[in-house]
């Protein structure tokens, strides 16, 4: 069995700096991380499903680095759409997975943890340079994917954008070759789970038959809007997902960051209820 933490779009400014004008992300990155310290001492590895930094700058990846290097299992890093790989790679030079480059140009990577291969997929195209914030897998990185799951036990896929359409305004900038990917998947019966990010919020999909899994941002979420060509921010509950793969089988919660109370037991509270009228 393996118990993953996940962590989406902290969407880091540099210190002191709020995420567009209204958001302290870095208290927000801070918080998730005291409440998995404190909350999920089993984790095995965290994944950080991109979106580390808001624009790109270096002093955010240098923050980021300081906040997850707090964690004593492996943390898998990838980018995403608000990402800038080369200022990702150079802070977070000496982690697993950062320097290898199985697929030129992408930083991807697969790693055993507790008996589940954990595969992270790069989905990023500069999108803060190219000002197009779509995902692209690319063949290589598919084919690299496809080798990787033909050699491994039960795995779990990690990557930014869902593979999947979501019927809200964030497809307009969702995975450009999705399909691909879905006749990958469709080629194996090892993957127990895909999580994801990007549309800052809970959508849950199908792909080839399994489970893919979009949680909350860290930093702020996008509001529920079916079928409108646009997506807003709408300042929901910052969150943090906890995926467990057990015997091939995955199952995922989402908890959340913000401090609602001590939790009360049921059974406290039903021995100081009032008695039946
Ligand atoms: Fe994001």
């Amino acid at each position: 069995m393996a118990v993953f933490a996940q962590l989406t779009d902290l969407h880091l400014r540099p210190p002191g700096v709020l995420t567009l004008g209204r958001i302290d992300a870095d208290r927000h990155a801070a918080a998730a991380i005291d409440r998995l310290l404190l909350r999920h001492g089993d984790i095995d590895a965290v994944i950080v499903t991109g979106d580390i930094a808001d624009i790109g700058e270096e002093d955010a990846y240098t923050r980021a680095e300081m906040l997850l290097s707090r964690f004593s299992v492996p943390v898998l890093v990838m980018p995403g759409n608000h990402d800038r790989t080369a200022a990702l790679r150079a802070a977070f030079i000496a982690w697993p997975g950062v320097v290898d480059e199985p697929v030129a140009g992408k930083l991807c990577h697969a790693r055993e943890i507790g008996g589940v291969m954990a595969i992270s997929l790069d989905t990023s195209v500069d999108g803060l340079d190219t000002r197009s914030h779509h995902g692209t897998l690319g063949p290589a990185q598919l084919a690299w994917l496809d080798e990787t799951l033909a050699g491994c036990g039960p795995a779990l896929i990690a990557m930014h954008h869902p593979p999947f359409r979501t019927g809200t305004g964030m497809d307009g900038i969702g995975l450009s070759d999705a399909d691909a990917f879905a006749a990958v998947l469709a080629r194996h019966r090892n993957v127990a789970r895909i999580i994801c990010g990007h549309v800052h919020r809970v959508i849950i999909g199908d792909v080839a038959g399994v489970t893919s899994m979009a949680v909350p941002g860290v930093a702020h979420q996008v509001a529920l809007s079916l079928g409108e060509d646009r997506a807003q921010l709408v300042m929901e509950p910052p969150a943090y997902a906890i995926h467990i793969v057990e015997e091939g089988n995955g199952v995922s919660h989402v908890g959340y960051v913000d401090d609602y109370g001590a939790p009360v037991s049921f059974a406290e509270m039903a021995a100081n209820a009032a008695p039946p009228q």
